[in-house]
């Protein structure tokens, strides 16, 4: 186990540490299937696991840092508030919801999960007066494009510490990161793996077989390798182990530059760009 780097972190715009690496469950299966991958992370030395309320498994995260007997206050964790339960009046509910079901009193980062048109401003209200009640450590976005930021961040009192967007090298979004590191928040990448449908990838397996490491370690390095936060998700134990064996090499300017290259404009989730 390599805790010091799996902790290598991040602070974040109001000064909590996030760590750049670790696991998300998005279709893991709520039950042993997701007990035993954040068991299986948590022993790997993984100390950040990425949920959301839609993914039906926040019991199933909060019973595993549970009984994993790790400090609460070790591991970073963040959920999400789903598209139907946004807007004024509901957004703190739901927030309390999540936090009923993961077993806490908070969570480290609680994320609007998609730009929903019409709510999102509301939304974002309620997130800042359940910051201020320290429900959840930080407070950020998830699928927000530049558009959806500049507007948020034209009446907002707090800015968001994270957005949180697909985001790899065949989707390679650099005006948006640009413009979340010109206004102080983190960017965080989903599907670094593009959701598996990249680790047969010619270039990323000649790139991998150069530094003796697998297209996924590639793939989860060039994030590191930019600040920017990563969260792959398996429910196989040995991939968990691989994938978090990612702090011992380092991806040089050059093949970070090749890398940088393949953006094809990939996504293998939602596309927020034409939300209103
Ligand atoms: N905010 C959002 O809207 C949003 C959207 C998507 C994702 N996310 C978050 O980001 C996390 C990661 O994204 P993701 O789940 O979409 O996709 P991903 O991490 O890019 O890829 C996961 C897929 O790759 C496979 N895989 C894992 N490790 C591998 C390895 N070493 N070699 C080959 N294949 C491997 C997994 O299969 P096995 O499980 O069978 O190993 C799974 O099918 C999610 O779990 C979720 O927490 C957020």
């Amino acid at each position: 186990m390599n805790l010091k780097a799996l902790t290598q972190s991040v602070i974040l715009n109001n000064g909590v540490s996030m760590p750049i690496f670790g696991l998300g469950v998005w279709k893991t299966k709520s039950g042993k299937e997701c007990t035993d991958a954040v068991l299986a992370a948590l022993e790997a030395g993984y100390r950040h696991i990425d949920t959301a309320k839609i993914y039906g498994n926040e019991e199933d995260v909060g019973k595993a840092i549970r009984e994993s007997g790790i400090p609460r206050n070790e591991i970073f964790v963040t959920t999400k508030l789903w598209n139907a339960d946004q807007g004024k009046g509901k957004s703190r509910k739901a927030l309390e919801g999540s936090l009923k079901s993961l077993g806490m009193d908070y969570v480290d980062l609680y994320l609007v999960h998609f730009p929903v048109a019409s709510k999102r401003s509301d939304s974002w209200r309620e997130l800042e007066k359940a910051y201020h009640d320290k429900l959840s450590r930080s407070i950020g976005v998830s699928n927000y494009t530049i558009r959806h930021l500049n507007e948020l961040l034209r009446d907002a009192q707090i800015t968001p510490a994270v957005n949180q967007v697909e985001f790899h090298p065949f989707l390679n979004q650099k005006d948006l990161l640009e413009t979340c590191k010109k206004n102080k928040i983190q960017l965080e990448a989903y599907s670094p793996l593009a959701h598996g449908q990249k680790t047969n990838d010619p270039q990323i397996a000649a790139i991998a077989k150069k530094y003796g490491k697998t297209p996924a370690q590639i793939l989860i390095r060039w994030s590191i390798e930019q600040n920017i936060v990563v969260i792959p998700k398996s429910v196989k134990k040995e991939r968990i182990l691989e994938n978090s064996q990612v702090f011992d090499f380092k991806i040089s300017p050059e093949d970070m530059g090749i890398l940088s290259e393949l953006d094809e404009n990939f996504r293998t989730c939602w596309d927020p760009t034409d939300v209103d």
